[in-house]
């Protein structure tokens, strides 16, 4: 028993993969942490196990009603041989936030801290080594309840899965092509758009095999109602520099609040940089793109990490973004995240928090 959680450890350690094989989400490591919830108990019974499949009643409410969230975030090795997770306390609060608009009931933060700590402690060995290259910590929730009808469940799984992973995107860190959707939106006002629920990434699935047969990394989505506006790319926020002006989206509830993208503004914001969290149509970047004051485009992403648009496509014009190539600011942000992430940048800010 360590910090309350009955670990059971494995008796057959799995091999582990290459560093410089390592893709995003194909491998995992021993162990796995669960925590059930019980309606009138409240969350009980955690435990680290070996890590294996689930089982569940084929009526689980989950798997009817879409009862079901994630988070994503990852643990680094420093280049001074230390683990250490970038602003675990960010996603601790997102994961509950999403819980609350999901009628999930919350997790008691420093319980949520010690599932991650505690797992990624005894499966340390599994942390890569290279750069690029991190421990991806997927902790998930959903409703377990064995129950047809409509309504929150009164019992919940929590577990925690942990993955070796190289780049998100196959191009690595070289310019991703962008299509922007008008056919499907993503979100809408007063829906579920700002929570890290599943419903959200099965809702992306058909706009993203379009784009994908079409050539393209990824979908840039606009608002649900006017579908003007930019929004997201669904496994990234999205910025632009324009005229020396770095423009992201405002957090108006139908986009994720990335810690990526959160962390990024505060870095623009300290080295004097002119930043807007404002509306920005398609319209604006078209015509930027036309007059060439679109500088630069770029994600921002815990799996992304940080990612350069090179070609963004809209209603079938194609623009190039920067000749194509990664932008001198959005290497810089990479540059800087990555530091601080391995430990040869100085961590001013407190976003590291070393197991
Ligand atoms: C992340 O960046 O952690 C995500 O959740 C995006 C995607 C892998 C679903």
């Amino acid at each position: 028993m360590t910090n309350g959680i009955t670990i059971t450890r494995t008796t057959t350690a799995k091999p582990k993969p290459k560093d410089s094989d390592l893709a995003f989400g194909t491998e995992f490591t021993d162990h796995m942490f669960l925590m059930d919830y019980e309606e009138g108990k409240g969350w009980k019974d955690a435990r680290i196990e070996p890590y294996g499949p689930l089982s569940l009643d084929p009526a689980t409410a989950v798997l009817h009603y879409a009862q079901s969230m994630f988070e994503g975030l990852k643990a680094f090795r420093g280049q001074d041989g230390k683990i250490r997770l970038f602003r675990p306390q960010k996603h601790v609060a997102r994961l509950n936030r999403t819980a609350q608009l999901l009628c999930i009931p919350t997790i008691d933060p420093d319980v949520v801290l010690k599932s991650w700590t505690t797992l990624v402690d005894l499966d340390r060995e599994w942390v890569p080594r290279m750069v690029g290259t991190s421990l991806y910590i997927r902790p998930t929730l959903i409703a377990s309840e064995p129950f047809l009808g409509v309504r929150p469940a009164k019992q919940y799984l929590y577990f925690v899965i942990l993955s070796p992973v190289g780049a998100y995107y196959p191009e690595g860190l070289n310019p991703v092509k962008i299509m922007v959707v008008d056919k499907y939106v993503r979100a809408v006002p007063g829906g579920l758009g700002e929570a890290k629920a599943s419903a959200n990434y099965a809702a992306s699935l058909y706009a993203a095999e379009e784009a994908k047969h079409e050539g393209f990394t990824q979908v840039l989505w606009l608002d649900g109602v006017h579908r003007k506006h930019i929004e997201e790319v669904g496994t990234m926020n999205i910025m632009f520099r324009i005229a020396d002006e770095v423009v992201t989206p405002p957090l108006h509830g139908t986009i994720l609040a990335g810690v990526t993208r959160d962390s990024v503004l505060a870095l623009a914001r300290e080295w004097g940089l002119r930043v807007s969290e404002r509306e920005i149509s398609i319209d604006e970047v078209m015509d930027g793109a036309k007059q060439g004051t679109l500088q630069e485009v770029w994600g921002t992403g815990t799996a992304a990490v940080i990612s350069p648009v090179g070609e963004l496509a809209y209603k079938g014009q194609r623009v190039v973004v920067n000749g194509g190539r990664i932008g001198e600011l959005t290497q810089k942000f990479y540059d800087t995240i990555v530091g601080v992430q391995y430990g040869t940048t100085p961590d001013t800010r407190g976003w590291m928090l070393e197991i």
